[in-house]
């Protein structure tokens, strides 16, 4: 990896780029990793098609999130924060415990997303952002904003297809550091983090293994057109006849009998349809 540059969006290896940097330095880390465990548990059956961006971009093994978590207790200063993102299969699994101490979490917040998304039961509609704090723990003078929600509705913007709510992470980030301070991303996507540290004058530290076209990030993963549901499915859609057969053929349940002897009764006692009156409109 290149010697990593503030302020830009660097390419490599995040665990080199946290090696690189000085214990207790940071005061804020988003930790926004590309869990394998979710694609080898959570088999939706159309990896391959609709979700072609997500499979194709570097995942990262439990053992490898460890490590990355290992450095970031190591670069956050005393009090300082990690806003780890993960979503419900990752939350009940693992929870923060054998990523960050479990001591270490002082708060949830819960991003909807505003859309509805896959699922065995429910469907998916949030991503969780679990935020923990290197001791000494302390929020009076530390974390500043206390009008912040714990749901938190945002549409995701497609920069990435993975991007996080950028007015969330500004909210945090303008909560719990001050200008100047060093903000860090190791896994940086689409580069929000970035953006809001450049608006708010806080220093940037990150970089990414892999480079997304801008603007290309929420197409595939969310367009879901029928051609995909097909492919996904293996399921043909029912063709309509040609218009002009519509036209000609009798509807079905008109043919004789098909309703019995109140055939056509139902109809007849129905009221008839109303007659506009000025504004209102009533029945006779
Ligand atoms: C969930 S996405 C991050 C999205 C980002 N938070 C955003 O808002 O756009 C995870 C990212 O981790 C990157 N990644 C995977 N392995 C990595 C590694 N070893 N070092 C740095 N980035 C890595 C992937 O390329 C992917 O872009």
């Amino acid at each position: 990896m290149k010697a990593v540059k503030p302020n830009t969006k660097n390419t490599g290896d995040g665990l080199k780029l946290l090696q690189s940097l000085k214990t207790d330095s940071a005061a804020l880390v988003f930790f926004d990793p590309q869990y394998r465990a979710i694609m080898d548990q959570l088999k939706y059956g159309n990896e391959g098609s609709r979700q072609h961006q997500r499979f194709e971009m570097p995942q990262m093994t439990t053992p490898q999130i460890r490590k990355f978590a290992a450095e970031i207790m190591r670069v956050l200063q005393p009090s300082g924060h990690a806003v780890m993102w993960m979503d419900k299969f990752v939350l009940c699994t693992y929870g923060a415990a054998p990523i960050f101490p479990l001591d270490w979490t002082v708060d949830l917040v819960t991003w909807d997303k505003m859309k509805i998304g896959m699922g065995y039961r429910t469907r998916r509609r949030g991503e969780y952002v679990l935020i923990c704090q290197k001791p000494p723990r302390r929020a009076k003078g530390i974390w500043i904003d206390h009008a912040i929600p714990d749901v938190w509705p945002e549409k995701k913007n497609s920069e990435h297809p993975h991007s996080k709510p950028y007015d969330l992470q500004k909210r945090i980030l303008l909560a719990v550091t001050s200008p100047g301070d060093l903000v860090v991303d190791p896994c940086a996507g689409g580069y929000g983090v970035l953006k809001i540290c450049l608006e708010t004058g806080r220093k940037f530290m990150g970089c990414d293994v892999a480079s997304i076209k801008p603007g290309r990030g929420n197409t595939k993963a969310s367009t879901n057109t029928r051609k995909e549901r097909k492919m996904a499915t293996g399921k043909k859609r029912r063709a309509h006849p040609p218009y002009s057969v519509m036209m000609t053929s009798k509807p079905k349940h008109q043919g004789p009998g098909r309703r019995g002897k109140n055939q056509g009764k139902r109809f007849a006692k129905r009221a008839p349809a109303p007659v506009s009156i000025g504004k209102r409109a009533r029945y006779y």
